[in-house]
């Protein structure tokens, strides 16, 4: 059987996530969040104490931080750190900024390479992140550039931290995003950008139901599956 993978990248909010994880449980294969990997190692060195922003800091907790992958029967990622599923706990409001933090640290992003491409050697899957199609995954057979405006990231972005019960007000939300977009794209390392063979999708005036028929038929063109 035929090994393939597909990368997703995009900015935050842009809906990789949701899409990626329909998509894969659609066409059968695994679903790696990268991000939610960024996202476990802010969380370490914020529970160490550590400032996520200060590679000082940093990069001694990846001596003593164990990060592995769970597939749950309903095929959902779960994150484990140092024996702990902190899958919830990676997904608040906070985290996102550790996240944003370590995520420019290039010892972060080396440490994390081989794991995500081990992943994709052992299965079929659809990785999304930011440097997938670019670095991570350079000869990934089908590369995605899933994007939508900063202000309908930002209305979903709000939408879904109210449904967990987190009250920020949508202009904070907005500037969040915005200053994310900014950081993913301007650092120096694995910067946030389009692969030059990627496909673009917008998703800024698309549902979710039309997002995911978009991509189903981008993946049924080049990959003919
Ligand atoms: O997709 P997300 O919001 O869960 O990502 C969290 C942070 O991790 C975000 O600031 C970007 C960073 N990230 C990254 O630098 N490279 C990836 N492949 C995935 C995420």
């Amino acid at each position: 059987m035929s090994i393939y993978s597909i990368a997703i990248d995009g900015p935050s909010g842009a809906g990789k996530s949701t899409l990626a994880k329909a998509l894969a449980a659609r066409l059968g294969f695994l679903y790696v969040d990268t991000g939610a990997i960024y996202r476990t190692v802010g969380l370490y060195v914020a529970r160490q104490g550590g400032d996520c922003s200060k590679e000082e800091d940093v990069l001694p907790c990846l001596k003593t931080i164990d990060i592995s992958m769970e597939y749950g029967e309903d095929g959902l990622q779960h994150m484990i750190l140092n024996g702990e599923d902190v899958t919830a706990d990676i997904r608040k409001n906070e985290v996102s900024r550790y996240a944003s933090q370590v995520s420019p640290i290039p010892g972060v992003r080396a440490f994390l390479l081989d794991m995500q491409r081990a992943m994709a050697r052992e299965n079929s899957v659809i990785m999304d992140g930011r440097d997938i199609g670019t670095v991570v995954l350079p000869d990934a057979d089908l590369k995605i550039f899933l994007t939508a405006s900063v202000e309908e990231r930002a209305r979903r972005r709000h939408k879904e931290l109210l449904e967990k019960g987190q009250e920020i007000p949508f202009e904070t939300v907005k500037e969040e995003i915005a200053q994310r977009d900014y950081a993913d794209t301007h650092r120096a390392a694995a910067p946030l950008k389009q692969a030059e063979d990627a496909v673009v999708a917008d998703t800024s005036s698309l549902n979710l139901e039309e997002s995911l028929e978009l991509l189903q038929t981008i993946v049924k063109e080049r990959l003919k599956l």
